[in-house]
């Protein structure tokens, strides 16, 4: 369906062995046969894919789904923002008067990625637990897959809770939630004598109910770059034994990250949960980079053409490279930094409701359907 490349026959003796260690490793011995099992069963069911040992791996799938550009397509159907009740006003962009940014849908160069099917997204993970840990753009993601699977069964009746900092959406009939953990620096923020300390190497706050999902999806990074004791929300900054009051922020998301990085290896279990990371969302504040000094995202009605940005990478992004490329626990990277730095067109910029200009979130329809997309296709490999 995907026009992935199948795995010559031979390697498979090669997976099976791959998973069973790494199953060897995450387990204690009593368990193996259950997930020898187990893995027996997936291999079985896809075809011999071996999407297990496979997630997290996108080159070894022989599709890049983050390689390709927009193509302008009328024919593509998002759902109606006035039948989503789960969109806040800060990503409705119903006012905006220019409704071209929602035709324009992501071409992988080298596969299709499969139509999204809510219905089937709800019976393949009847009775499972789906959580976004992270900042607004996970509340972003959250509220776009929530509106995605929404259209597809309209009727189907739905449990909404919002609050701080859990929230949850279930599909009753299926048993499915998605919840939404908001955490912006996925590390801890304490309240100490001094004041409000960022805790670099603590993740304990919270952390528990990320435990038991069947699928998570971290994301993390736009707080780091906040400055000033108002809008970052801390006082200082604990990094190792010493107290400081600021430090360099790339740095800072470093060990952050890493800190994230050893909680998940030690607490996720691989046989139970698929672990992804959301990327690194990009910001249209800076016209130059897109070579129009004087804008902004005010305005832009069309993306970029081709599949490069003319602004060049994020060092965050390497970062985020980096450190799940240390991990024990397979960690799905959803790579969509450059695919969305293609959308300058994509942001609420003055339509989103608070006065401001936003050139960080994305407006609901738009682009985190195409993430939730590339998600759903990650999930069927
Ligand atoms: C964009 O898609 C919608 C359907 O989602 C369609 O009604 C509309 O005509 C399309 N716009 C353009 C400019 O083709
Ligand atoms: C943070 O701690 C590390 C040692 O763990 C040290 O090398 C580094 O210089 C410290 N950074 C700051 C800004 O204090
Ligand atoms: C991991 O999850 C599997 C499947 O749910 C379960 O059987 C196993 O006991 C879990 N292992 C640990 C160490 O919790």
């Amino acid at each position: 369906m995907m026009g992935f490349k199948p795995i010559p026959l031979f390697l498979l003796p090669l997976l099976i062995f791959t998973i069973l260690s790494r199953a060897d490793q995450a387990l204690g011995s009593d368990q193996n046969r259950h997930v020898r099992h187990r893995n027996r069963e997936a291999l079985a069911a896809a075809g011999g894919v071996g999407k297990v040992a496979l997630k997290g791996r996108k080159q070894t799938s022989g599709c890049n789904l983050f390689q390709g550009r927009w193509i302008f397509d009328a024919s593509y159907h998002s759902y109606d923002s006035s039948m989503c009740p789960f969109i806040d006003s800060e990503f409705n962009c119903f006012g905006r008067p220019d409704k071209q940014f929602l035709n324009y849908s992501w071409q992988p160069d080298s596969c299709s990625i499969p139509r999204f099917d809510g219905q089937a997204f709800l019976n393949k993970w009847r009775g499972k637990r789906v959580m976004f840990v992270g900042d607004s753009l996970s509340l972003n993601m959250w509220e776009s897959l929530a509106c995605m699977i929404h259209s597809s069964v309209p009727d189907s009746k739905t449990t909404f809770i919002k609050r701080t900092p859990l929230s949850s959406l279930t599909f009753q009939e299926y048993g499915v939630t998605l919840y939404l953990y908001r955490t912006p620096y996925l590390v801890d923020i304490s309240k100490e004598d001094v004041g409000r300390v960022l805790n670099l190497g603590t993740i304990e706050g919270g952390a528990d109910v990320w435990k038991d999902m069947d699928i998570l999806v971290f994301n993390s990074w736009h707080w780091w770059l906040h400055k000033g004791v108002q809008s970052q929300g801390w006082d200082f900054i604990r990094n190792g034994s010493s107290l400081i009051r600021d430090m360099d922020r790339l740095d800072a998301f470093n060990k952050g990250l890493t800190t994230w990085a050893q909680w998940v290896d030690q607490n996720v279990n691989i046989s139970q949960t698929r672990v992804f990371f959301q990327g690194i969302s990009p910001t249209h504040y800076m016209g130059r980079e897109w070579n129009e000094p004087r804008k902004t995202c005010n305005g832009q009605m069309q993306p970029l053409t081709g599949s490069t940005y003319p602004g060049g990478s994020l060092p965050a992004a390497s970062i985020v490279s980096r450190v799940l490329s240390s991990m024990k626990t397979p960690v799905y990277l959803l790579d969509i930094t450059t695919l969305s730095q293609l959308r300058k067109d994509a942001h609420p910029s003055t339509y989103g409701g608070d006065g401001g200009t936003d050139c960080s979130h994305w407006c609901l329809p738009g682009l985190p359907d195409t993430w939730n997309q590339l998600l759903y296709a990650a999930l069927s490999m």
